[in-house]
């Protein structure tokens, strides 16, 4: 079993591991700044899992808070979530981004290097690859500019990250690339707690539900797909959870850096998706078609085979699950941590 220090553990992807790596039988630390999540989800993270794990409040931009981590535990690897994520925001601010997500990566590696680790799992994203490839998406498309300043620091880091460990052979990384995380933890008690309007699909979805938000905007539905909305390949955040043990145990063991695609496969329009989840949770959502929102693609869904085959994952959700884990956590939480 290992120590893993897990950076933006508090947050939604990152709790989901937390508590996957508590009941896998390994030791946790979290070092995460709450600027997007609140200590509560790290509670009932330990409550799900009756075991505990270290919280240290700190900001992988800070040399001090980093040093301190690494010289208090014995720490064997790094699954590192911490960052900023929405797209909009990124477009206005990119100066934070840039700091966050590149500074902070950069100041995280080298704050590892001086402690002498050199495993790492990155939370990347498919938004790397070039918007001309043809879904599915494999890791050996090329990538391309995403059309957003957040996607620009997912693949700057993935670059500096791959030339790091070309030049330094000790690095052994995995980069993953999530498809569209959603769902949550079956007890519905951890889930995603998005501040502000949210800029995803299942959150909006959610919120429309029960009652927070008047009605889904659909952004275009005149796409080239089955019923003109956009097709996205939507992944259980349990299965997404699960594929960061999957690639750290690889990683334990072996050397350089690799990405991976982590999604099932199939994608599903965003009206397959409203009318699965009207369907499956019996609750219905008032829509309206909207323009198209600029940056969108028309279809993205993963080719998975790659970590199939190199890290034995597969997800073993389907969409009801996803869509009913998501309901069930947002009617038990309708205002998120918040209670
Ligand atoms: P989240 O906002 O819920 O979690 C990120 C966590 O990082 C938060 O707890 C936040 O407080 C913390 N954080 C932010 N900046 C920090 C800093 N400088 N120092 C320390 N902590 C900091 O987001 P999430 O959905 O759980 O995403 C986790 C990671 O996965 C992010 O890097 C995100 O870009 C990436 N990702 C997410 C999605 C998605 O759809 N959710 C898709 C692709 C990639
Ligand atoms: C978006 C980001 C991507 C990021 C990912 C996860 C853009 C262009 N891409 O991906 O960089 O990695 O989130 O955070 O923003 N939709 C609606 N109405 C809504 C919300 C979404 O119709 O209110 C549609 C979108 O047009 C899309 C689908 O639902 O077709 C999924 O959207 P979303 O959940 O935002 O994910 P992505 O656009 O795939």
């Amino acid at each position: 079993m290992a120590k893993i220090l897990v950076t933006g553990g508090a947050g939604y992807i990152g709790s989901h591991t937390c508590l996957e790596l508590l009941n896998a039988g390994h030791d946790v630390i979290v070092l995460d700044n709450l600027s997007n999540s609140s200590e509560e989800s790290l509670y009932r993270v330990q409550e799900l899992s009756s075991k505990k794990l270290d919280f240290v409040q700190g900001d992988i931009r800070h040399d001090q808070d980093l040093d301190k981590v690494f010289n208090q535990y014995q720490i064997d690897a790094v699954i590192h979530f911490a960052g900023l994520k929405a797209v909009g925001e990124s477009q206005q601010i990119p100066l934070t981004y840039f700091d966050n997500n590149i500074a902070g990566s950069i100041n995280l590696t080298k704050a590892m290097e001086r402690a002498g680790i050199f495993k790492l799992v990155f939370s990347s994203s498919a938004t790397v690859y070039d918007e001309a490839n043809i879904s599915p998406l494999n890791e050996n498309m090329p990538t391309g500019m995403p059309s957003n300043n957040y996607g620009y620091t997912k693949l700057i880091v993935e670059q500096l990250l791959e030339k790091m460990s070309e030049a330094d052979p000790r690095w052994s990384i995995a980069l993953l690339r999530y498809f569209n995380p959603v769902g949550a933890h079956k007890s519905g008690h951890i889930g995603e707690d998005p501040q502000g309007i949210p800029n995803n699909l299942m959150p909006y979805v959610t919120q429309v539900a029960v009652g927070r938000r008047e009605k889904l905007s659909i952004y275009g539905n005149d796409y080239n797909t089955v019923d003109g909305t956009g097709v996205r390949d939507y992944i259980h955040v349990v299965d997404l959870a699960n594929a960061h043990l999957c690639a750290l145990n690889n990683r334990l063991i072996n050397n350089g850096c690799r990405a991976w695609n982590i999604g099932t496969g199939n994608g599903s329009s965003v009206l397959e998706v409203k009318n699965a989840f009207e369907k499956v949770n019996g609750v219905s959502i008032a829509f309206e078609f909207a323009p198209r929102r600029s940056g969108d693609v028309a279809i993205s869904f993963a080719d998975s085979t790659r970590a199939k085959e190199e890290l034995n994952w597969t997800a073993k959700f389907g969409l009801e699950d996803m869509l009913k884990d998501s309901w069930n956590w947002q009617k038990q939480n309708p205002d998120g941590y918040q209670k």
